[in-house]
C-alpha cells in the first residue's frame, strides 16, 4: 500500500490506475479505524479493482466546543490495518494541503442537513459536505462508501452528489455493531468502563421503539419512552426522532422510515439509527 500526502503524487498514482482501465473506490475516513471501517473497505473491494482510503481529521466539521483536539489519531496502527486489508492507496493530506492559505469556499446542503444533528451541531454538515466534495475532486472515484451509522451524513452526501452532478456512485454499508449491540464508532474509546456498559441502553432503547412503531404503536409514545429510558440511564438526549428515510423530513408509514437518536453520556456524544421494519 502506498501512502500519499501531496496532491500531485496522488494524481499521478491515480492516473496510472485509470490508464489501466481500473475502477476506483474511495472510503473517506477520519482514521482511528475499527471493524466498521474495514467493512467499508471490504464493500469497496467488491465495487472496484482499486481501493483508496483517505484519513483526514477534518477541522471544519467540528464545533468550537467539540472534540477536534482530542479526536483519536493512530496513524501507524491505521496504516497497518489498511495495508493488511489490501488497500491500494492511503491518501493522508496534511491540513495545509486540504485547506491551503486563503481557502474560502463552503458547501452547504440545505434541507436534509438542517434538523437532527444539523440543529445540534451548527456548521457540521457544511464541513462534511466541503471536505467530501474536495475528496471526490481529488480522488475522482467511481464509487464512494459510507456507513449507515452516520445516517444523516449519508443523506447529505447523496443530496450533494445529485445536486452537483458529481460522477460518483454512493454506496452505503449497514452499521457494524459490537456483540452487545453498541454501534462501532471511533468515539466509543472515550467511554470509561462503566459508561461503556451503559452505552448499550442506546441501541436497546431504539430497538424497543422500533418494535413498538413497526407493530403499529403510537410513534410519539414510543419516542417519548425511548427518551425517558435514555435520560434515566444518565444520558443527555439531543433527539430521538422518526423521519422519512430519504428526505429526513416528515415520516409516512407507506414510505421507508428511520429512527435516529443522539445522546451524550458523561461528555461522550453517541449517535445511532435503525430502519423501521416492514416500511415502504
Ligand atoms: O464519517 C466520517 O468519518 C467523516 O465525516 C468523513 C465522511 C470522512 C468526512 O470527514
Amino acid at each position: 500500500m502506498q501512502t500519499i500526502r501531496q496532491l500531485e503524487a496522488l494524481r499521478e498514482q491515480l492516473q496510472g490506475f485509470r490508464a489501466a482501465g481500473e475502477r476506483i473506490a474511495l472510503v473517506p475516513t477520519m482514521g482511528a479505524l475499527h471493524a466498521g471501517h474495514l467493512a467499508l473497505v471490504d464493500a469497496a473491494r467488491r465495487q472496484a479493482k482499486r481501493v483508496v482510503v483517505s484519513i483526514f481529521v477534518n477541522p471544519k466539521q467540528f464545533g468550537p466546543n467539540e472534540d477536534f483536539g482530542r479526536y483519536p489519531r493512530h496513524e501507524q496502527r491505521d496504516s497497518r490495518m489498511l495495508s493488511e486489508a489490501g488497500v491500494d492507496l492511503l491518501w493522508m493530506p496534511p491540513v495545509e494541503v486540504m485547506y491551503p492559505e486563503g481557502f474560502a469556499t463552503n458547501i452547504a446542503v440545505s434541507g436534509v442537513s438542517e434538523g437532527l444533528d444539523g440543529a445540534h451541531r451548527p456548521g457540521h454538515f457544511d464541513g462534511v459536505a466541503t471536505v467530501v466534495t474536495k475528496l471526490f475532486n481529488q480522488v475522482q472515484p467511481d464509487a464512494a462508501l459510507f456507513g449507515e451509522k452516520d445516517f444523516q451524513q449519508l443523506a447529505v452526501i447523496r443530496r450533494l452528489v445529485a445536486d452537483l452532478d458529481l460522477p460518483v456512485e454512493i454506496v452505503s454499508v449497514p452499521t457494524q455493531r459490537e456483540d452487545d449491540g453498541l454501534a462501532m464508532s471511533s468515539r466509543n474509546g472515550y467511554l470509561v468502563e462503566e459508561d461503556r456498559k451503559t452505552a448499550t441502553v442506546l441501541p436497546r432503547a431504539l430497538g424497543v421503539a422500533e418494535r413498538a412503531i413497526a407493530g403499529g404503536g403510537d410513534a410519539e409514545v414510543a419516542l417519548a419512552q425511548a427518551r425517558e429510558t435514555l435520560t434515566a440511564a444518565g444520558f443527555e438526549v439531543d433527539y430521538v426522532a422518526l423521519v422519512d428515510a430519504e428526505t429526513l423530513g416528515e415520516p409516512s408509514p407507506d414510505r421507508p422510515r428511520r429512527l435516529l437518536a443522539a445522546a451524550t453520556l458523561h461528555g461522550t456524544r453517541l449517535i445511532d439509527n435503525v430502519p423501521v421494519n416492514g416500511d415502504g
